[in-house]
């Protein structure tokens, strides 16, 4: 068996005038942290809406495990085991933090209506290994603490927390994070970017497609990353065949990086 989690073939979202994704390639393997970059308006969280299942592709395919998702909804591709967090947060504001990763573990129950009104065994069970979950995921996130908190409560930088902690609850072997450390300051970033590496050192089996416009994160933590501009794939490869690309560096990176590669090796 292909040990490719995630297999995504021609994929192309058009929007009335915009072509945002033009029949991009990708190919993910189980267990790595891939990095997905690109200027504003790539059309990187274009893409992952349609691996998340959150928009539907206009063209092309999306095989996760080996089995075709392009055509199904969001709620599937949750229960097959990919989660993701939003550019902008989605949280239930008006419930606990507790709930709000309850609500998300969830999506993976097996009990019908009936068992939970008449609260039989397996309702009782499930219900426990879920808020069991949650918390897990609160407490690997740092934010156990906070359990009872309505989540509007919570400080900006660990409502972002909490959004991967609703995915993690899930417990994913699809991991998409779009811009997690957007708006946080430089000391709640750096421990993010940490905590991300926790996380896959924890599950090693998680894949990990991460959008990120700090290029020291990406270079740092990513194995592969995928480069995008106007839709299009430009470049991929490791991060030093990115650093290195000249592509990469007209297209996106612009001077600073040519400059500090020219002070690098000056002085060397
Ligand atoms: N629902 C939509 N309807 C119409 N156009 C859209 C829609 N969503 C995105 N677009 C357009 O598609 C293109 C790609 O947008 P996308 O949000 O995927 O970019 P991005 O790479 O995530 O950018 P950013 O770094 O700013 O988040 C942009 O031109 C955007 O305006
Ligand atoms: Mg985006």
């Amino acid at each position: 068996m292909s040990d490719k989690i995630l297999q995504v073939k021609g994929l192309t979202q058009q929007f009335k005038g915009v072509l945002a994704v033009d029949h991009i390639n990708m190919d993910l393997e189980q267990g790595r942290i891939y990095g997905l970059i690109g200027t504003n308006g790539a059309g990187k969280s274009t893409v992952v809406n349609m691996i998340s299942g959150n928009l539907r592709p206009t063209d092309g395919e999306i095989l996760f495990q080996g089995e075709h998702i392009e055509r199904l909804d969001a709620a599937h591709h949750a229960k097959a085991g990919i989660a993701r967090t939003f550019q902008n947060l989605r949280l239930f504001g008006d419930q606990t933090v507790l709930d709000n990763a309850i609500t998300a573990s969830q999506i993976s129950r097996k009990y019908n209506l009936v068992e939970m009104l008449t609260y039989l065994p397996r309702y009782r069970r499930e219900e426990k290994q879920f808020s069991e979950r949650a918390y897990e995921a609160l407490r690997t996130m740092g934010i156990d603490q906070y359990a009872e908190m309505q989540a509007d409560n919570l400080p900006y930088g660990l409502q972002r927390r909490l959004e991967i902690a609703r995915c993690l609850a899930i417990q994913p072997k699809l991991l998409l994070l779009d811009e997690p450390a957007a708006g946080m300051n430089p000391q709640e970033s750096l421990q993010l970017v940490n905590d991300i590496r926790g996380i896959h050192k924890d599950n090693p089996e998680m894949t990990i497609l991460l959008i990120e416009h700090d290029m020291k994160v990406v270079m740092n933590l990513c194995e592969y990353i995928y480069v995008m501009a106007s839709g299009t794939i430009i470049a991929e490869g490791t991060p030093r065949q990115i650093y290195e690309s000249e592509e990469v560096i007209s297209a996106y990176l612009g001077g600073s990086v040519r400059n500090k590669r020219k002070q690098h090796a000056k002085s060397q």
